[in-house]
This record gives structure tokens, C-alpha cells and sequence, in this order.
């Protein structure tokens, strides 16, 4: 297998949508045998329609416990998983309900804990975790979700020891435009990220594209493993 994808069994959560959408296209571009489960069926096979390739894929809710447990029982080893699904929305500390801020760690944080308990990965293979810039830069208005993208980056590093051969990486990207802000209003969206993009090195808020390309590095390279790489066009600088 080493650094190429071809006919690689690539599985990514969250895969309906932006970063994993991008991802599992990249990937099957790459010749791979691309399966992308996130919860809701429509945006499932919407999805697979845009990938080709022949991809599959399922609906699954990776913060049930059973079902997840169910999904890796009756699949065989993969040589690559991405952990790509989005927690809730995120609000200041006294502005989310602590009943949100339990199923914003459950989405995101525990999801990747319990795939990578629960999955078979191929010793040769791979595990990326997808954090986010706010685990290094906190925000008031986002406090939480910066914990536990600080967390995903310590569970990539303590899971690359666990899971070794297997290789565990996290990518941590900055402001991205995928359909997670999709509830807020158009203009709005371009002003904050026109504001945005004017204080990075690099002029503008990332795609997709751009976080997948970083994924399928740390896939395909043989050396990386315990890494977390910024994805943030200089977010983490700026
Ligand atoms: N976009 C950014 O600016 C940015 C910045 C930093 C970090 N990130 C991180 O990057 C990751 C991907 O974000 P994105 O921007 O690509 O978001 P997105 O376009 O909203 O995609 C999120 C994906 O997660 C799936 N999902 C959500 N809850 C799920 C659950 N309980 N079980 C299974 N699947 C679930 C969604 O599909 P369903 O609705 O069908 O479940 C969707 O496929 C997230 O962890 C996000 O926090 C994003």
C-alpha cells in the first residue's frame, strides 16, 4: 500500500459534507474504495453522487454507542480513517446550554475516541482526526470548541503510541468555508470572512480542497504519525 491509494479501503465519518466531502473525493480520485457515513441518509447519498468512483456509504450516528459499535462489527479492516464530523453549534460560556456543550464533545471528541477504539485499521494504514486553530488560539464566543480541539490534538499524539504501527495525525484547520456556517446569513458570512481573510498571511479563508490535500499527505506518508498539522492560512501566526 505504502503511499499510494490505490484500491486503499478509505472510511470517513462525516464524510457527507466539507472537509470529509472534499476528502473522500480526493480519495477516490486517488483510486481508493471510498465508503463516508454521517447521520442523515440524504446528505449521505447526495454526497455519493458527487465522489463517484464507485464510493459507498451509510447513515450512522457516531455519537450512539451501539450503532457505531455495529458498524465497525461489520466491516472488515480499513486502511484509512478520517474523522471529519462537526460538533453543534458553539456560543460563550454562559450562552450554551451545558446539555449542548455535552453533545458538542460527544459529536466531536468521543466520536474519534471511539472509532479509534473500535475500528480495525490495517497495521500499514492510517487515522487523521480533523481539530481546528481554536485549540492553540481560544475564543471567548467559541470556548469549548477550543477544548476539545485541544483534546482531539492530545488524543491524536496518545493514540499515534496506542495504535503504532498504525499512524495517528490530527489536521488543525483555521477558518474554513464549508456548509457549517450554513444557518448564517449570506452577507453576514462575507463580511466576517472578507474580515478574516484581511488578517492572514494568506489573504483569504481556506477550502475545503485545501484541508484535504493536507489529509491525504498524512494518509500517504509513511514517516508521519503524532503530528498535527495547521491547515489555517497563517491563523496560528497572524
Ligand atoms: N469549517 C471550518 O471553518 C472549520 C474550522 C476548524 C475546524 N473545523 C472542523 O472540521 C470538521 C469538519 O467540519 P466541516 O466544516 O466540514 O463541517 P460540515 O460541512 O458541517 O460537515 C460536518 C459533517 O459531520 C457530519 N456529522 C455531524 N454530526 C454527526 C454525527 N453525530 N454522526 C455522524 N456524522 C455527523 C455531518 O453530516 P450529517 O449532518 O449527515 O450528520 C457532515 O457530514 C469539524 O470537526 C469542524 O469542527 C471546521
Amino acid at each position: 500500500m505504502g503511499r499510494s491509494l490505490q484500491n486503499a479501503r478509505v472510511l470517513v465519518l462525516g464524510g457527507s459534507s466539507g472537509i470529509g466531502l472534499a476528502t473522500a473525493k480526493a480519495a477516490a480520485s486517488a483510486g481508493a474504495k471510498t465508503t463516508i457515513a454521517s447521520r442523515s441518509k440524504e446528505k449521505v447519498d447526495a454526497a455519493l453522487k458527487e465522489i463517484g468512483g464507485g464510493a459507498t456509504g451509510e447513515a450512522l450516528d457516531t455519537t450512539n454507542d451501539a450503532a457505531v459499535e455495529a458498524f465497525f462489527a461489520r466491516h472488515p479492516e480499513w486502511d484509512h480513517i478520517v474523522v471529519s464530523v462537526a460538533a453543534g453549534r458553539s456560543a460563550g460560556l454562559r450562552d450554551l446550554a451545558l446539555q449542548d456543550a455535552y453533545n458538542n464533545m460527544s459529536a466531536k471528541f468521543w466520536t474519534a475516541y471511539r472509532t479509534a477504539r473500535l475500528a480495525r485499521i490495517s497495521s500499514e494504514g492510517s487515522l487523521t482526526l480533523v481539530s481546528g486553530f481554536l485549540s492553540q488560539r481560544p475564543n471567548k464566543d467559541a470556548l469549548l470548541q477550543g477544548c476539545i480541539n485541544a483534546a482531539l490534538e492530545s488524543l491524536g499524539r496518545g493514540l499515534a503510541l496506542a495504535l503504532a504501527p498504525v499512524r495517528v495525525n490530527t489536521v488543525s484547520p483555521g477558518i474554513i468555508d464549508t456548509p457549517i456556517r450554513a444557518s448564517m446569513p449570506a452577507d453576514q458570512k462575507k463580511k466576517m470572512f472578507e474580515s478574516v481573510a484581511s488578517t492572514l498571511p494568506a489573504r483569504r479563508v481556506g477550502q475545503p480542497e485545501d484541508v484535504a490535500d493536507a489529509i491525504l499527505m498524512l494518509m500517504t506518508n509513511p514517516f508521519t504519525t503524532g503530528s498535527t498539522l495547521f491547515v489555517d492560512g497563517g491563523g496560528m501566526i497572524s
